[in-house]
């Protein structure tokens, strides 16, 4: 689970690592409110889990609680990469003299942690790792030992942080690895670490992603559940246990595995192009065992999004043969028929793989209305991208 910087920065300060944790507005009237309570200048965050908030307009000054309730205004409500903000923390603007990157992460390749660090942040790490990777520390964590004061001045020394931090930066470092290891995280990510006016160091944003499997033994992050701000589509899925995320083209999308289900967006992307530049509409990974009622779910869940004109069922028949998942889009139809939902939109298919040649048949045989069977997935994606443009013209 990803955590908004709020909530990361909640999780800081249980940690002792320096950070001014503000007061959460869901409109106007509360951020004005949150402004007055912090007195003086005052910052206006977007909370979305999604980076680059800043340059998406997200991020906002405001010198009184008048002007704070107002960029409330701008930034609530705006989307950013996808996302609606619901909700904007207010914070008091700090006096920034510098700002670094800071982060601690797993490093699958490795097996161990990494530790990334920058006195050029503020920025994408991203970008500076690019035009001057001089400038990005990076260093590899015995996962056994962990950070103990001597890593954490290796780190510091590394990054070539200023040597008059460097005893605010140790115990920073040390301080961010505990909320790493015992909050169970798999991110820890400071960006910008400020350096502010009067020599302090500050978190003034925050990262967090926390490992799912460790849940069992965190009870109390049942606090950070964030359903109501998620998407309805999304919320309706995760009910489901459907392993979907809501894009904003018109190509519904639904596909068997995920590795399958990334590639059939790059492909409708693509094919796309030639139509109108219409783009995948979301990811939804129906997972080995694809029951009729799963199908019937995950088609109930596509096609409620207004803005699908059409629907590309891309399955590789493995574990789970390819007549299950035909039975499953027929029986999936007559389900949906019943809950008073009768498919309207077209529907290509794509079966190959484990009995393609049952589940074909299966297909034609039912003879659904709308449902058009394309052996290829470049085929199909580029009959799916077709069907939506002509559709989406329609209106
Ligand atoms: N409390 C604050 N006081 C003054 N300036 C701030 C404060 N918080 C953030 N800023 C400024 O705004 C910039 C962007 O803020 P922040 O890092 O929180 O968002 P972002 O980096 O744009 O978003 P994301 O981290 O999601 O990519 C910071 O680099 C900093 O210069
Ligand atoms: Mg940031």
């Amino acid at each position: 689970m990803d955590l908004m910087e709020y909530q990361a920065k909640e999780l800081f300060a249980k940690h002792g690592v320096p950070v001014t944790l503000g007061v959460v507005a869901t409109t106007p009237e509360e951020a004005r409110a949150g402004a007055q309570q912090l007195g003086g200048r005052v910052v206006v965050k977007a909370q979305v889990k999604a980076g680059g908030r800043g340059k998406a307009g997200g991020v906002k000054l405001a010198d009184d609680p008048d002007e704070a309730a107002s960029r409330a205004g701008d930034i609530l409500g705006m989307q950013i990469k996808g996302l609606t903000v619901h909700r904007v923390l207010v914070a008091p603007t700090a006096e920034i003299a510098e700002e670094y990157y800071f982060s601690f992460l797993v490093d699958r390749a490795n097996r161990s942690y990494l530790c990334i660090a920058s006195v050029e942040g503020g920025v994408e790490i991203e970008e500076v790792a690019h035009t001057n990777p001089d400038a990005v520390a990076k260093v590899s964590i015995d996962p056994v030992t962990g950070v103990d004061e001597a890593k954490a001045l290796e780190i510091v020394a590394t990054a070539r942080f200023p040597a008059d931090v460097t005893d605010l930066a140790v115990d920073m470092v040390q301080r961010l690895w505990a909320v790493f290891i015992e909050e169970d995280a798999s991110l820890v990510e400071v960006n910008p670490l400020a350096r502010l006016g009067d020599g302090t160091l500050e978190a003034l944003d925050g990262k967090i992603t926390l490992d799912a499997n460790a849940d069992f033994r965190h009870p109390e992050r049942d606090a950070f559940d964030d359903s109501a701000a998620a998407d309805p589509l999304e919320r309706l899925a995760r009910d489901k246990d459907l392993n979907y995320v809501k894009l904003d083209g018109q190509v519904g999308i639904i596909g068997n595995g995920a590795g399958l289900v990334m590639s059939t967006l790059d492909v409708v992307a693509y094919a796309g192009e030639r139509h109108g530049g219409v783009k995948p509409a979301n990811f939804l990974d129906i997972g080995g065992g694809a029951s009729a009622e799963v199908m019937a779910n995950g088609l109930e869940i596509v096609l409620g999004d207004p803005g699908v004109y059409a629907v590309f069922v891309n399955v590789f028949g493995g574990i789970t043969a390819c007549d299950s998942v035909a039975d499953g889009i027929v029986a999936a139809f007559r389900l949906l028929e019943e809950r008073g939902e009768p498919v309207t939109k077209p529907l290509v298919v794509r079966l190959d793989g484990n009995n393609a040649d049952a589940g074909r048949r299966i297909l034609d045989d039912a003879g659904l209305a709308g449902v058009e069977r394309v052996d290829t997935m470049d085929g199909a994606a580029e009959r799916a991208a077709e069907l939506a443009a002509a559709a989406a013209e329609r209106g």
